[in-house]
């Protein structure tokens, strides 16, 4: 029998990208990052759609042939349905009807969040089910409690900034680029997280919230500034640190409290802010105190590729859980 054979395609946000499923293994993952939000400080969803518009050919065609396989060996085409921008989203939603249409294939309809915590299936080592994941990306920031591919359920989330966001807005008062979450974890690499020190927030449940974190930090830059107006210049490396000691300390509380309610000691990150260096460094640290079997995704497979969209797209497959070409993208997508 022919191995199964999936493309998946994924828009949601800035990235445009492609991967080709194949002998139950990723083939391909190619991705087109746009670079043109940098100038504006955050993604703008009528520049991000046009971008996708201009690569999305070019990324598949890539795609294909890295994977050398031909379009018709295809069994179906996934694609992120969303969350997400809904112009962006509807660009790759768009092609990829298009393309089924074209090729008489089945259409898979795809959850991003959901495909973040499926990118651990990627390669091995995979977690074994039941287990725990905290998602964290730049629009949510979820605990999952996942008991099958196709299996999981959001036991509890953030009610106001995801942590990615959080991150990146704390660097736009800092005046970094976006996104700023790479460069908080850069620049506090050399600094000092207890020089100075923020709010945690007190929430109850398994539920996160940043909001109150992102005005405690533009109240003391700009309390800072009135004094020095070079404060954040001579002491960028030192709030870094201090800032991501914050987000990562919020994280794991609440993980560690969700890993006892659960009584699951098979834990997992995923999503962008999972590539971040302190986090990736406590999540092992607090794992191997508390006997957790821990993984952690390779970078590539931390923030948005379409590899675990076509992974996700497999175990989709697999069940037969195809969608009509009537579908539409959504800019929200509880599970
Ligand atoms: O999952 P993702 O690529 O896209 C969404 O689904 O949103 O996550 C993007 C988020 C951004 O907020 C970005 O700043 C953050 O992940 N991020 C990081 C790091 N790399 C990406 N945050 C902190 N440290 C990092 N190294
Ligand atoms: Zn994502």
């Amino acid at each position: 029998m022919a191995p199964t054979t999936i493309m998946g395609i994924e828009s949601s946000c800035d990235e445009t990208a492609c991967a080709i499923f194949q002998d139950n293994a990723i083939q391909s993952n190619v991705i087109a990052d746009q670079s043109v939000h940098q100038k504006y400080g955050g993604v703008v969803p009528e520049v991000a759609s046009r971008a996708h518009e201009k690569n999305i050919i070019p990324v598949v065609d890539t795609a294909l042939k890295q994977a050398r396989v031909d379009k018709k060996e295809l069994d179906a085409i996934a694609f992120t349905r969303g969350p997400g921008l809904l112009g962006p989203l509807l660009v790759g939603v768009t092609f990829a009807k298009s393309l089924a249409f074209g090729l008489d294939l089945p259409l898979i309809e795809v959850n991003h969040m959901q495909a973040h915590v499926l990118a651990h299936f990627i390669e091995p080592p995979t977690p074994t089910f039941p287990f725990l994941c905290l998602t964290v990306s730049g629009g949510h920031t979820q605990l999952v409690r996942v008991d099958d591919y196709l299996t999981m359920e959001i036991i509890g989330e953030t009610r106001d900034d995801a942590a990615g966001e959080a991150f990146d807005k704390a660097a736009k008062i800092l005046g970094l680029s976006y996104p700023g979450g790479p460069l908080i974890d850069k620049y506090a690499q050399k600094g000092d997280p207890h020089r100075f020190s923020f709010p945690e927030p007190n929430v109850s449940d398994l539920d996160f919230s940043f909001s109150g974190l992102k005005t405690a930090i533009l109240y003391f830059v700009e309390e800072q500034k009135k004094k020095d107006p070079q404060f954040v210049k001579e002491n960028l490396a030192d709030i870094c640190a201090a800032i991501q000691y914050r987000i990562v300390s919020i994280l794991l509380k609440k993980l560690i409290q969700a890993a006892e309610q659960t009584q699951l000691h098979n834990i997992a990150i995923a999503g962008g802010v999972s590539a971040n260096k302190e986090l990736r460094r406590k999540f092992k640290k607090e794992g191997e105190a508390r006997e957790w079997n821990t993984f952690i995704p390779k970078f590539e497979y931390c923030t948005d590729n379409a590899a675990m969209i076509a992974q996700a797209g497999f175990y989709k497959y697999q069940a037969q859980q195809f969608v009509e070409s009537d579908i539409s993208p959504v800019a929200r997508y509880p599970f």
